[in-house]
């Protein structure tokens, strides 16, 4: 039997869980942001068709441009396995705060498995290869790759995942991507590292992946007291 006194904690809790997310998502609509879906996206379809690692240096340059002090250095732009809801993957993380990341992501063998369920909207745009997407509900998937529009010019396609959607997602050798999300990102943790802890058991990658995170949310602690800094003294 459950006492009474801890029935009153359990009810004591879920409402300071409930209150708490009720505050992180009203920030989370209210807050600014340093990019977009649509910006990242206008930056990556400019490399489409390109040689893939040449295409990601130039994107990696372009956002160094765009965003100086929120990209994190070449020493820490590392390609990690990743595996989570099934499938295999590689991810290279360029910038992480608590409500945004930008990071390559790809696979060089045909991989699929669950998308995930998010508190974050993500996009991803191709570079190259194929990605294919199920969503619950419907009977039939939709394939993403982007397009030969001209001679020689590619038309990009950047596929999205609206936060609490879910999708059976599938790769094929060589799809490279880009992608963006904005949400709550420690709650992708979760999903994302799930496998690595309870499947593949490789703490060694777990530790990276973690590590990688740490210094990026390093890097944005520093912008941030930086812009403060900057702010005060042109208010002086
Ligand atoms: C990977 O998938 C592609 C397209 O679906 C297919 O043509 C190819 O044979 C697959 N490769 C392997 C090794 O299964
Ligand atoms: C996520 O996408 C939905 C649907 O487009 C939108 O209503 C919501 O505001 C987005 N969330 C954030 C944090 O941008």
């Amino acid at each position: 039997m459950i006492g009474l006194s801890s029935l009153h904690s359990i009810i004591k809790w879920t409402l300071v869980l409930c209150f708490l997310v009720f505050c992180i998502h009203y920030w989370l609509l209210k807050k600014s942001y340093l990019t977009s879906d649509i910006e990242i996206a206008k930056i990556s379809e400019k490399y489409v068709g390109k040689d893939i690692k040449q295409a990601y240096s130039m994107i990696t340059l372009d956002l160094q441009k765009a965003f100086p002090g929120h990209i994190l250095g070449e020493e820490d732009q590392r390609w990690l396995f990743m595996n989570a809801g099934g499938w295999m993957g590689s991810v290279c993380i360029l910038h992480a705060s608590l409500t945004e990341y930008i990071l390559f992501f790809g696979t060089a063998i045909n991989t699929s498995g669950n998308s995930g369920r998010y508190w974050a909207n993500i996009s991803d745009t191709i570079l190259t290869g194929s990605f294919r997407q199920w969503k619950e509900g419907e009977l039939k998937s939709t394939i993403h790759k982007p397009e030969l529009s001209l001679p020689f010019l590619f038309k990009g396609d950047t596929v999205l995942h609206v936060w609490g959607e879910v999708t059976a997602v599938e790769w094929e050798a060589g799809t490279w991507m880009v992608e963006y999300a904005r949400g709550f990102i420690p709650s992708t943790l979760g999903f994302a590292l799930a496998d690595t802890l309870f499947s593949t058991t490789d703490l060694v990658n777990l530790f990276n992946i973690l590590v990688i995170y740490t210094k990026a949310l390093q890097l944005e602690f520093f912008a941030y007291i930086f812009e403060w800094r900057e702010y005060i003294k042109d208010s002086l």
